[in-house]
């Protein structure tokens, strides 16, 4: 054995993700240090509390083949959660697969919008446009024991992540996951609440996205068609038909869609139409509501 193999084989835990953390920053990845303890945690079966009670324990010399592996993975650029398959989003654990966009924490304002405006209400009823790993309706419907939900996308593969989703999260009785164009797999309405994180990716932009974005989230989770605003269009001038009154429709957006998004609604016939901003002062949101 040579001094380099003794000195990998005789690191402990903590050197081992320090290490990697250090590879991963000398990379120029962002979030190298957390990166690092999710892979070695993942290859450890560990939660984090586990990995510093034992980061002084030395490594397991057969566990690093794994490691390494994943490690290789990461420094292609594709993300930990496409890496492990999972993504917690509302305090949620969800998982992703190929089909699947990796739920945003941005996103979480669609949820709690709908909190918002469903939580008195006795049984309502949410569908969720582009529905993917089913993060916005599963986390909506984990919070609101008396509601039900469906979730529609064109992808029968990210139909069958979101119906295992459901199951993990125990709502799977109060959910349903429907194949088809947008409102078209439905036979009526009466939901309380729509929500939508549509593609929204003008497709000439695409191919200046992250690489992290581009390589590794599903095309057809971002082409929104050549200005970004296809779906819009489609699910503002359909929507009134399948809400009760009263009932709210929730738009993800693009930081620069603000006004395009909120005139598309306005023409539709919505009321209180506001556009909301994301922690990073963005643009995030479009909500808009039936008339009573
Ligand atoms: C941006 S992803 C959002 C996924 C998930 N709701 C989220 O927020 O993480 C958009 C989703 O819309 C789906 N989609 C694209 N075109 C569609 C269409 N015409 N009808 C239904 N779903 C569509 C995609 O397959 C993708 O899952």
């Amino acid at each position: 054995m040579v001094d380099a193999e003794r000195a990998a084989s005789s690191r402990t835990l903590g050197q081992t993700w320090r290490a990697l953390r250090d590879r991963f920053e000398a990379a120029g990845i962002p979030t190298a240090a957390l990166d690092a303890r999710l892979l070695v945690r993942h290859v450890l079966g560990l939660d984090q509390t586990g990995l510093i009670a034992r980061e002084a324990e030395p490594w397991p010399a057969e566990r690093g083949p794994a490691l390494d592996a994943l490690a290789a993975r990461r420094l292609t650029g594709e993300p930990v959660a496409r890496i492990l398959g999972v993504q917690e989003f509302y305090g949620l654990s969800f998982g992703v697969n190929a089909a699947t966009l990796v739920p945003r924490p941005e996103t979480e304002m669609l949820v709690d919008f709908g909190l918002g405006c469903l939580r008195d209400r006795p049984a309502p009823r949410i569908l969720d446009l582009g529905t993917g790993t089913g993060c916005i309706v599963l986390a909506l419907l984990a919070n609101l024991p008396r509601a039900s939900g469906i979730g529609i996308d064109l992808s029968a593969e990210a139909l069958d992540q979101a119906r295992a989703n459901a199951e993990n999260l125990g709502v799977a009785d109060r959910f349903e996951a429907l194949a088809g164009d947008w409102f078209a797999p439905l036979t009526g309405g009466g939901f309380d609440l729509i929500v939508s994180n549509p593609p929204y990716i003008a497709t000439g932009v695409i191919e200046t996205l992250a690489p992290g974005v581009r390589d590794f989230d599903p095309m057809a989770a971002l082409d929104g068609g050549p200005d970004g605003l296809a779906p819009y269009r489609i699910i503002a001038s359909e929507a009134m038909d399948y809400l009760t009154p009263g009932g709210a429709l929730a738009l993800e957006i693009g930081h620069d869609q603000g006004h395009m998004v909120e005139a598309l609604l306005k023409a539709a016939g919505f009321t209180d139409i506001g556009v909301a901003s994301d922690l990073a002062g963005h643009d995030r949101m479009v909500t808009g509501f039936a008339r009573k």
